[in-house]
């Protein structure tokens, strides 16, 4: 039973160490759905993307947004160009990552590869870059707002997100009291 309790300990730990994956999407402002624009796996400071499927955007539309599903179901992201898609472009997906090394919101920039003298292709790939949350006296001043689909400030983000990072916690202890419990009896 104890070496039970162990291995369910070692395998919780291995869990929240190990690297973590986000799937970033594009969505075209007149599309009605998000395109999966790629699979990003994360550590606290590193980033690489494992899947990028390159975007279609629908003539006409001239803006894209760009984010994920905060807690799985709240659209969280930034608004682009779409011409930032387009060939002679270099895009990079910034993952803003909290103190426990979490994605709370996603910014994106691109810049210019026509004119760099060498004819650099660009239109094709996708960086990425973490950015850690400041630490600081004002933290909280620091971090972005968070935004609904509709470009409104979702309040609820931080709320759901306390129980959800911290199930575990209450997941482990009862655990150990099982463990407890049942040695007690052997
Ligand atoms: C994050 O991943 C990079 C690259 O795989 C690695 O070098 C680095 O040590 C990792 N950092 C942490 C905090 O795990």
């Amino acid at each position: 039973m104890r070496n039970i309790a162990v291995a369910l300990v070692v395998t919780f730990l291995t869990t929240f160490a190990s690297a973590s994956t986000v799937d970033v999407y594009a969505w075209p402002l007149s599309a009605h759905k998000p395109q999966s624009l790629a699979k990003l796996s994360y550590n606290s400071t590193h980033a690489t993307v494992s899947n990028y499927s390159p975007l279609t955007i629908p003539v006409g539309d001239e803006i894209v947004r760009v984010g994920f599903y905060h807690g799985g179901n709240t659209w969280a992201g930034v608004a682009t160009a779409a011409s930032n898609f387009g060939a002679g472009k270099e895009r990079k997906v910034l993952l803003h990552v909290d103190a426990r090394g979490e994605v709370y919101h996603i910014g994106f920039k691109a810049v210019d590869v026509i004119g760099s003298g060498k004819g650099v292709k660009g239109g094709e790939g996708l960086g990425v870059e973490v950015v850690q949350m400041q630490t600081g006296p004002t933290p909280h001043l620091n971090k972005p707002v968070v935004l609904t689909a509709d470009g409104k400030v979702d309040e609820k983000v931080e709320e759901k997100t306390f129980f959800q990072k911290y199930w575990w916690v209450i997941g482990l202890f009862l655990v150990f009291q099982l463990v407890v419990g049942t040695s007690g009896k052997e």
